[in-house]
Parts: C-alpha cells; structure tokens; sequence
C-alpha cells in the first residue's frame, strides 16, 4: 500500500458482537475524519463463556480478514478477545493493535471508600490481564471482580431493559454496593448499553467508569497520520451472523444506516 492510501485506510474495528458499538461511536467521535469497518462476530457471541482457544481462532480469522483488506490499525473493541489473543494477534500482524482491559486502574485512583466492583466476562474476570492489574492496583483498594455470565447475551438480545436483565443486574450489583463500592468498573463492551438501567440500581453516588474515550485517545496516539477532516469518512460493517438484524439494531441505536455485509466464513 502506498503511504497515501496508507493514511486514507480505514481502521478495523471488532468484538464478539454488538458491544465493541459502544466504543466505535466514541472512536468516530473522537476522530471524524476516519473511516472504519466494524466485526460483529455475532454468529459466535457471547465470548465470556468460550475457550480461550476458541477465542483465538475467531480472532485470528477476524483479524487476518480485516489486515487483508487494507485496514491501517486494529482496535479489539472486546476485553474478553483482548484479555485472550491480543498477545497473539499482535505477533501475528505488524500495525497498530489498540486492545482493552477493565478499567481498574484509574478506577481504584478514583473510589473514596477504597472498594472498587470490577463487571466482566468470566474469561475476562478469570484472565492474567486482570490479576495483574489487580495486583498492580489493588494493593489498597479492595477490588471485587464479579463475573457475569448470561448479561452479554441480554444486550446481544436487544433486551436492556427486560426483567430478566433488570434481575441480573441487581444480582450483580447490589452485593458489590453492600460491601461498599462506590465506583463500578464496566469490563465488557456490551454492558455500556446497560448504563442506564445500572444508574438505576446505583444512584448518582457511585462512578461508573466506562473506557471507551481512552481507547479512542489512545487509538490517536498510535495512528501513524490523520487525514485531512474534510474527507468523507465512512463506516461499512460486517457480521457473521444476520445482516438484517444488525442492520435494525444500528437504526434501533440511531446509528446512520451504512452497509452491513457477512463476513465470509473460515476457509
Ligand atoms: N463485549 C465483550 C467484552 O468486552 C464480550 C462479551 C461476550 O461476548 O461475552 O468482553
């Protein structure tokens, strides 16, 4: 690739499914004049209950399909997917990889009663990522990691605000809270779509952290050039579950409607 198309190349983007949404609008924010291709691997998602092995695979698969096609830098938009084969993506492919981990460090510089509730994936809550940060962080803070199987699939659903999601939550949650959590770490993509029914559960009083504008600054950071803003930047989507049904959910989060292919499937 030329170094002009270089700089014009969009950036992939990918999670288990519709989660890594939530960071690719503060990603389009943050850099307007980028373009993107996004990876719902829907047909797959959840993730949180998976082998690590077969994590790697999809991302491995998901990866080589996005470098192949041009893409400059890849974000996994997935803690779980990060947690699991960024190691192995990054041996894999020579540009930029920005990945993710729950937010416990600046969650346990932010928390006033010292007791910090970190919400992810059992892999994720089970991971190295997370013992390390806990072990780096935690040292006088109490961080409580709380897995949360089945909550994924909720938002995966669309259901936000069904009582099935409403009960998890509250499950999740409020044993955190009675042992005195005054900030909440959001450590899977597709729970921000959660955010308001856990400020519900919440109250104004605890801080919810939620780190899609770092990964977007850092995404700046590592880019090798930024375009020019008066292009017209655009975002084309794929899944490898049903495109009409991605298609309805990004109307349904007032997305504005742009292409949405299928991914072809793993030779
Ligand atoms: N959105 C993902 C994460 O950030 C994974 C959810 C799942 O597939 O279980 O961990």
């Amino acid at each position: 690739m030329r170094t002009s198309e270089a700089i014009f190349a969009p950036i992939g983007v990918y999670d288990s499914g519709i989660g890594g949404l939530s960071v690719l609008r503060a990603l389009r924010e943050a850099l307007p004049a980028e373009s993107f291709v996004y990876v719902a691997d829907n047909a797959h998602a959840p993730y949180g209950d998976r082998s690590a092995a077969f994590i790697e695979t999809r991302a491995t698969h998901i990866s080589q399909f996005l470098v192949g096609g041009g893409v400059k830098a890849l974000v996994l938009a997935c803690n779980t997917a990060s947690v699991v084969a960024a190691q192995h993506l990054r041996k894999l492919h020579g540009l930029p990889i920005v990945a993710m981990e729950p937010a416990i460090k600046p969650a346990t510089q932010l928390t006033r009663s010292k007791v910090v509730l970190v919400l992810a994936t059992t892999n994720t809550i089970h991971s190295p990522a997370v013992a390390r940060l806990c072990h780096a962080y935690g040292q006088e803070v109490k961080v409580i990691l709380q897995p949360c199987p089945g909550l994924a699939d909720q938002v995966e659903r669309g259901q936000f605000q069904s009582t099935r999601t409403r009960r998890l939550l509250d499950g999740f949650i409020r044993p955190g809270m009675a042992a005195g959590a005054d900030t909440i770490v959001l450590g899977c993509t597709h729970y921000a779509f959660l955010a308001e029914e856990i400020a519900l559960i919440t109250g104004p009083s605890v801080t919810v952290v939620e780190p899609s504008g770092a990964i977007a600054r850092q995404l700046a950071r590592v880019l090798p050039n930024t375009p020019a803003p008066a292009r017209t930047a655009a975002t084309t989507y794929y899944t490898s579950g049903s495109a009409p049904a991605l298609s309805a959910f990004l109307t349904a989060i007032g997305e504005p409607a742009e292409p949405v292919y299928t991914l072809p499937a793993t030779r």
